[in-house]
């Protein structure tokens, strides 16, 4: 196991779920959970070193109460600090609370990690991860969110749903913001290495993407709060990706520099995934019906983006 300390900021459902997948695959030997709420984090870390012995895991995971001086020297934080959605809002609506509350906490990781890799889940994901880089003042690809991942996980059960087919066959990628206008990219989508539309007609695909754009919605209009099995599971996968330096591509939100004709914004593309956090983003063609929902999602991103900015907090 790897002499290495990962802290995850917030121990709600999201993060407590990520430090279980991250402690199953013992990917560090330390683990810290902290949270704001006294001893939520304790207990949750001294639940999952109980089930250590069950589950067959050497990680060790201790959990503090808002004391950052124990994520001290952390290789990778993952923040999911932050209010989830309740059913009627959009991620959007979390922007001025969870701003303010991903600022203090990226201040405070920085001070006791400067040289982390901060993976960012707190929504709206792709302006909390901009939220995070302006506040951090490191390289972009230090900074890196989770959202495609999760996005493109819903969207390939979906399809092995309507194939009646192995989820593990199918490989898929997206773009654009995790939002409403995410766009699932079908074209680029295959079973085993067959394009998907040899599988599926276009009316099944076309409700398939429609469903995953609102797969969170889905979810929070069924829990009253928003999921967290998938999503703690796609973040524990993208700190293998960095922890193990597995270079995997998949999508994510990083800092565009002009990439697709983006600049300035966190916007989930392909990207490598690797020791350094975003390795490399991967410009793929599109066809001028995909370019004009990217841009459409970009127009968006910058939307919300403009509000955190509007804040006048940095
Ligand atoms: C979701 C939330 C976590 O998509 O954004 O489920």
């Amino acid at each position: 196991m790897k002499d290495l300390k990962i802290s995850i900021i917030g121990a709600g459902n999201v993060g407590a779920t990520a430090a279980t997948a991250i402690a199953q695959k013992e990917l560090c030997n330390q683990l810290v959970l902290l949270d704001v709420r006294n001893g939520i984090a304790e207990g949750k870390a001294l639940d999952m070193w109980q089930s250590a012995p069950l589950a067959l895991y050497d990680t060790r995971s201790i959990g503090v109460t808002d004391d950052f001086s124990a994520t001290a020297n952390s290789q990778i934080v993952v923040i999911t600090s932050g209010m989830p959605r309740k059913p009627g809002m959009n991620r959007e609506d979390l922007v001025s609370q969870n701003a303010r509350i991903v600022q203090h906490v990226t201040r405070n990781v920085m001070t006791y990690s400067p040289d982390a890799i901060i993976l960012v889940v707190s929504n709206p994901l792709d302006v909390m991860a901009y939220c995070a880089y302006l506040t951090a003042q490191c390289p972009p690809r230090k900074v890196l969110g989770m959202a495609g991942l999760l996005d493109t996980a819903r969207y390939r059960a979906f399809i092995a749903d309507a194939i009646n087919c192995s989820v593990k066959d199918i490989q898929a990628v997206s773009l654009g913001g995790h939002g409403d206008t995410m766009v699932p990219l079908p074209r680029y989508t295959t079973v085993s290495g067959v394009p998907l539309r040899q599988f599926l007609d276009d009316d099944t695909i076309h409700k398939i993407c429609e469903r995953t754009r609102y797969g969170g919605g889905e979810l929070v209009n069924l829990m009253g709060t928003s999921a967290w099995v998938a999503p703690g599971i796609a973040t524990a996968r993208m700190v293998e990706s960095i922890v193990l330096d597995q270079r995997r591509i998949m999508p994510a939100s990083v800092y565009m520099n002009g990439e697709y004709g983006i600049k300035d914004i966190f916007f989930g593309v392909p990207a490598k995934i690797g020791r350094n956090g975003v390795e490399e983003i991967l410009e793929i063609e599109l066809n001028d019906e995909e370019r004009a929902m990217v841009d459409q999602s970009a127009i968006s991103v910058k939307e919300t983006t403009d509000i955190l900015l509007n804040m006048n907090i940095f």
